[in-house]
């Protein structure tokens, strides 16, 4: 345990697990105040149980931050109750299969609807807060949206999206100090049935991920907090994270022949 955020008040967008939770607790354990969301009530109250073991200054905010309303509410609620807010990390999202070709076009209707607009819901509200206390907005990004990858063109679009909305805050927001975070987040564990939206639209549930492959959500959270304390704009995880950026930047058709080359790779099974 560790005090490196006491006094600050955080809200997680979609911390009643995964990653967002890791996020919350690690925050909790450095002596932030917490606000926790999901949409689901009894894995939020389950969370809550899990924060309360950190701190007693915690919330739990049940909304859909995809609706312009709830996306306010989740940031009104924080202040009527800890009087400021801090830290607000943008990281409710959710994933998708399928080629474009055979994609639903409400499919994407649904990701861009959660990971663009459930961003920009709460960081409207949240801005002139942030202002107040010079705080953090931070935003979950995936090396998915460094460039498009094959079956995933909705999620990687989505994300790309939240590098440009990062940057125009940053700009915007400058003389108000505002530090703007975008994490380029790796494959990460999965703790629990992970859920993604198959071509149809409807819910697919995502098979086990070899742990020796992928990051822990610990990690990512260490990392989360590491790039809010250091007040850094872009954190790209994991070497090969580095070096895709680095070449996509640089030679993206070489990327392209090599993804070309290993499309096995990015072919991921559902249950
Ligand atoms: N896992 C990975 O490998 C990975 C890699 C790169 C980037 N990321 C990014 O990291 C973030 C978290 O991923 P994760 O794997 O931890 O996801 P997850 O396990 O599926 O958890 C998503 C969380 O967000 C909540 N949520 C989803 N949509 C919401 C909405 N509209 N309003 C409020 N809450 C919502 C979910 O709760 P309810 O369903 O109850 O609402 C849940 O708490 C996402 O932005 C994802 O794109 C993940």
């Amino acid at each position: 345990m560790g005090n490196r955020f006491s006094g600050k008040v955080a809200v997680i967008t979609g911390s009643s697990r995964g990653i967002g939770k890791a996020i919350a607790v690690e925050l909790a354990r450095e002596g932030a105040s917490v606000v926790l969301n999901g949409r689901n009530r009894e894995r939020l109250e389950l969370a809550q149980k899990e924060i309360e073991k950190h701190t007693k200054n915690v919330i739990s905010v049940c909304c859909d931050v995809s609706d312009v309303k709830e996306g306010k509410r989740l940031i009104d609620e924080t202040v009527k109750t800890f009087g400021r807010l801090d830290i607000l990390v943008n990281n409710a999202g959710v994933s998708m299969r399928g080629y474009v070709a055979d994609l639903a076009p409400e499919v994407f209707q649904s990701v861009f609807r959660n990971n663009i607009y459930g961003t920009v819901n709460p960081t409207i509200p949240a801005i002139p807060e942030l202002r107040k206390t010079s705080g953090s907005v931070i935003f979950i990004s995936s090396l998915a949206g460094i460039r498009g990858l094959p079956s995933l063109s909705a999620y990687c679009s989505s994300k790309m999206a939240l590098r440009a909305i990062a940057e125009s805050i940053r700009i915007e927001e400058h003389k108000h100090k505002i530090h703007v975070g975008l994490i380029y987040v790796g494959m990460t564990e999965i703790e629990h049935q992970k859920e993604t939206v198959g071509p149809d639209g409807s819910v697919m549930i995502l098979k086990k991920r070899d742990k020796k492959k992928v990051l822990t959500t610990e990690f990512v959270a260490k990392t989360v907090l590491k790039n809010i304390r250091k007040r850094m704009f872009i954190t790209t995880m994991t070497p090969v994270g580095k070096l895709n950026k680095f070449l996509q930047a640089r030679v993206p058709l070489l990327v392209e022949k090599f993804i070309l080359k290993n499309l096995h790779r990015f072919e991921e099974g559902s249950q």
